[in-house]
């Protein structure tokens, strides 16, 4: 059997290469996606091989991350639960392509993925996977094996594998649009993150007393352009994640509720992120009605789910996307921010086409809003309420 292992370097992924071997008489081809997670592909590349895999890819998918999956997150105001930006379940149905994709140019029969049972990240595996290629076995070593990280360690040394990479006591997951960090003391909701625990973000006390101001250019609802510079949507969020995270910005805590019924403490840092919905959600104001606002906040609740729950190639994702897609038409313009000391604040915005009318909105003199005619508008308007009040109380009851 020839199985295409989605492979992070990882401890999990590494001890499911001898496993495989040892269990499936495997021939093992391991398959590494950067999707911007800075790590060193050299050595991930030799510790695959060490382990006994017979083949390793690497692919760099970040500009295809950026531009197909974080680009529509944009626009969707994507935010599981209001607060995580989707950042690991925006990911998985990328790397899971591209595993499919060797698997298929390899003749594989089967895919290996590191997730466990307790988590989103299988689900949004496995199905990625059987749309793309239903006749490929899935294979998920540790959901099947079922070990605790000791007994994995102790497996890999039995194997000899050497665990020479840097053990940290969280589990990371991190990509372009977030970092992922669980495990450790973090399971006690109650005590805050170490600030150890975070690459991009520093402690808001510790950052320089200078504030940062940015300006985002969108073009239909999409970020071109950083401080007037164009860029390639890869470069704005690495250059947000440094500039914001300098300043403070960008923590994510909450409880959050994972498909599979378990509730769990999420931390994650996300400056770039946090920072671009903040400034999209901002020109939406400024150039969508209210009707069209009121009715994407319930597509955006919908889009988020789904893509947190595994349904990225589900129909229903094209059908919401092409509404989005639509809505985002007059979401052209600017937004300046104040980043400073862990907070950011919306300064200004302009767009090409705004709803937003000075000539009506204005206190001053010369409004072109009739004044007058909100004397019978504002009788009509609360007919229903005033009539309510008058009603006498039922007799029964
Ligand atoms: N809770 C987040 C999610 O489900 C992040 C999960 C991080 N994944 C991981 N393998 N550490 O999308």
């Amino acid at each position: 059997m020839r199985v295409a292992l989605a492979y992070s370097g990882g401890l999990d992924t590494t001890v499911s290469i001898p496993w495989l071997i040892e269990k499936y008489g495997a021939e093992v081809i391991t398959v590494t996606v950067d999707v911007g997670q800075n790590e060193d592909f050299r050595e991930i590349k030799e510790r695959a091989l060490s382990a006994g895999a017979v083949g390793h890819f690497h692919i760099d998918a970040k500009d295809e991350f950026a531009d197909d999956y974080i680009r529509p997150c944009i626009l969707a105001n994507g935010l599981y639960e209001d607060e995580y930006p989707l950042g690991t379940a925006l990911a998985r149905p990328l790397i899971a392509s591209k595993v499919v994709d060797v698997a298929l140019r390899e003749d594989c029969d089967a895919i290996a993925h590191g997730c466990t049972g307790k988590g989103n990240d299988q689900l949004r595996f496995d199905t990625t996977i059987q749309v793309l290629a239903p006749q490929l076995k899935i294979i998920a070593p540790i959901r099947e094996w079922d070990l605790s990280r000791d007994e994995e360690i102790e497996y890999a040394r039995r194997k000899g594998l050497k665990l020479d990479f840097r053990q940290s006591r969280f589990s990371i997951d991190e990509n372009l649009w977030s970092r992922s960090i669980e495990a450790g003391e973090l399971e006690d909701p109650w005590r805050a993150p170490p600030y150890e625990a975070f690459k991009y973000v520093i402690d808001p006390k510790l950052a320089p007393d200078k504030e940062e101001i940015i300006e985002i250019e969108f073009e239909r609802g999409a970020p071109v352009a950083l401080n007037g510079r164009d860029m390639t949507l890869r470069r704005i969020v690495e250059e947000l994640n440094a500039t914001a995270g300098r300043t403070g910005f960008g923590i994510i805590d909450h409880i959050e509720d994972r498909a599979v019924g378990i509730k769990s403490r999420e931390v994650y840092e996300a400056p770039a992120a946090l920072t671009l919905l903040k400034a999209h959600r901002d020109l939406e104001k400024m150039t969508l009605n209210s009707k069209t606002l009121m009715f994407k906040a319930l597509v955006e609740r919908t889009w988020s789910q789904m893509v947190y729950q595994g349904f990225w190639l589900d129909p229903l994702m094209d059908a919401l996307n092409a509404f989005i897609a639509k809505s985002q038409e007059n979401v052209t313009g600017s937004v300046r921010i104040s980043l400073y000391k862990g907070s950011a604040r919306i300064l200004g915005r302009v767009a090409e086409n705004p709803l937003y009318s000075s000539e009506i909105a204005t206190y001053a003199k010369g409004s072109v809003f009739q004044q007058k005619a909100g004397e019978g508008f504002s009788k009509i308007w609360g007919l229903d309420t005033v009539i309510s009040a008058t009603r006498k109380p039922s007799r029964r009851g």
